[in-house]
């Protein structure tokens, strides 16, 4: 298999609130984008590396990011669009035609260990089409109605949290996105999401508690204390 990876990195933040976009924030001495590009790109599985950066950050971010590339890497940079969805689509047109396996990994997710990428690249490797990781629930979830009345309490212990780099046969993830576009898919916040529509399989491994999503200051807060622990 030869493996690309795609990190969708063009979102604002607003839920981080930082008034710049989330991934150019600072997490410890480096940017959320260079920390996530540094695992994944240095994890010995991929080939080529496609960012979709924020509007206008292009070229920044390709200046940002190039130290941390490893010699034999390709890297691309393009603008994301104004979803998520938008931003891998633009990011997988950038992505070299001899790359069969698609790692699409946020940059918000961005202290997964090297390993983690090495995980779902060997499972796809195994034979499986589309792979994410996840972990248990940890809270209770109800599923409510637009009055806050309880509607259902599912089985916790059938639900799992699903993280990122998710990996997917480039065929398989092509074919879920020109779906998608067709329908007009706005409620998918993620790509296994988008293959599970079509009714294609999609697989969960073991996913890990560092691959926890920044989304609020309080996120980062955590995230200031791991990579604290791993320096000391
Ligand atoms: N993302 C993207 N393009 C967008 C929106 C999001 O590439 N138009 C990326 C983000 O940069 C992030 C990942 O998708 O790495 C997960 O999204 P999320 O955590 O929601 O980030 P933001 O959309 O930036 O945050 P918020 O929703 O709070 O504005
Ligand atoms: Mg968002």
């Amino acid at each position: 298999i030869v493996v690309g990876l795609i990190i969708p990195a063009a979102g604002a933040g607003e839920r981080l609130g930082a008034g710049i976009p989330k991934a150019l924030c600072a997490l410890g001495a480096e940017a959320l984008l260079v920390h996530a590009v540094r695992a994944g790109a240095g994890s010995g599985v991929v080939t080529t590396v496609v960012i979709a950066a924020p509007p206008g950050e292009a070229d920044a971010v390709h200046k940002l990011v190039a130290p941390d590339i490893p010699p034999g890497v390709e890297l691309h940079v393009v603008e994301g669009g104004s979803s998520r969805r938008q931003s891998v689509r633009r990011a997988l047109d950038a992505t070299p035609p001899q790359v069969d396996v698609v790692l699409i990994h946020d940059a918000a997710r961005c202290l997964a260990p090297a390993a983690l990428f090495v995980a779902v690249a060997d499972a796809i490797d195994a034979g499986r089409d589309a792979v994410v990781p996840g972990l248990p629930v940890v809270d209770t979830l109800k599923q409510v109605d637009e009055t806050g009345a309880v509607v259902a309490t599912p089985d916790r212990s059938l639900l799992q949290a699903v993280q990122t780099p998710q990996g997917f046969r480039r065929h398989v993830l092509e074919r879920a996105h020109r779906a998608a576009e067709e329908r007009g898919d706005t409620t998918a916040t993620d790509d296994a999401g988008l293959v599970e529509w079509l009714g294609q399989p999609v697989h969960v491994i073991p996913g890990h508690d560092h691959a926890m999503k920044i989304t609020r200051p309080i996120d980062l807060v955590l995230a200031e204390a791991l990579i604290a622990g791993e320096n000391s």
